[in-house]
């Protein structure tokens, strides 16, 4: 059966709407462990939109399951990495202008740049994953950077299973996934997951872990409104 890894990043993401100390991911993360995630996912990311470097060091030193972080391959987050030195690092494309994580890392055109990053991370003790799209070209460059694991990107099944057209996509990640397993790396997969869309992906052969976040983060607004309204009323009245 497939780990999750619970990202909570979106928790960050709202807390800097109001650039308050509410809600604080450091208990979303206790949250999630109580409810059964197998790592906690976070994306410290080089604009510091949602998760702060004070998120992941408190982090390091509260959750009790392997912390996951993505970063991108820029030296001032790797500096961070190193230092915390958290389970399992995730190198992940990054552009400023994107809502999210759009595509996979470019280990095609940019191999040194992310074999130095691996390196580094390695040097450090840390478990190396790659972000990558379903790709055979990047997955055969990227198993040869000294890894351990590839994480597929799933956006473009995501997007598909959505208009019901997701048997393709489905199927191009199912021979990527076999090829991940072929070069004697670990698979995991991500985003775009929904309660509606993982179990297919769940079920791809040798899947070890899937990182969830949006979908998870947004049902737990809906399912603990109702409470909320309720806890608030109580104290006005
Ligand atoms: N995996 C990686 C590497 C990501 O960058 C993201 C998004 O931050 C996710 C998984 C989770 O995606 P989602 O929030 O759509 O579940």
């Amino acid at each position: 059966m497939a780990i999750l890894g619970v990202n909570i990043d979106h928790v960050a993401t709202l807390r800097e709407a109001r650039k308050t100390n509410e809600p604080d991911p450091v208990w979303a993360a206790a949250l999630a462990e109580l409810g059964g995630a197998d790592a906690i996912t976070i994306h410290l990311r080089e604009d510091r939109r949602h998760i702060q470097e004070r998120d992941l060091r408190v982090l390091s030193e509260s959750v009790a399951v392997p912390i996951n972080l993505e970063l991108a391959c820029a030296d001032e987050v790797l500096i961070i990495a190193c230092d915390v030195a958290p389970y399992q690092a995730t190198l992940v494309p990054e552009r400023r202008e994107e809502v999210t994580t759009e595509g996979g890392l470019d280990v095609v055109g940019a191999q040194r740049k992310v074999a130095d990053a691996v390196k580094r991370l390695r040097d450090a003790g840390i478990f190396v994953s790659l972000f990558l799209d379903p790709d055979s070209a990047q997955i055969d460059i990227g198993a040869e950077l000294g890894i351990q694991a590839i994480e597929l990107h799933t956006g473009a099944y995501a997007l598909a299973s959505a208009r019901h057209h997701a048997q393709t996509e489905l199927e191009t990640l199912i021979a990527a996934g076999k090829r991940v397993r072929d070069a004697g790396l670990t698979l995991s997969a991500g985003h775009g997951l929904t309660y509606r869309n993982v179990m297919p992906v769940a079920a791809i052969e040798g899947m070890r872990e899937l990182n969830i976040g949006h979908s998870i983060i947004a049902r737990s607004i809906m399912v603990g409104l109702e409470q909320a309204v309720r806890d608030m009323k109580r104290l006005i009245s």
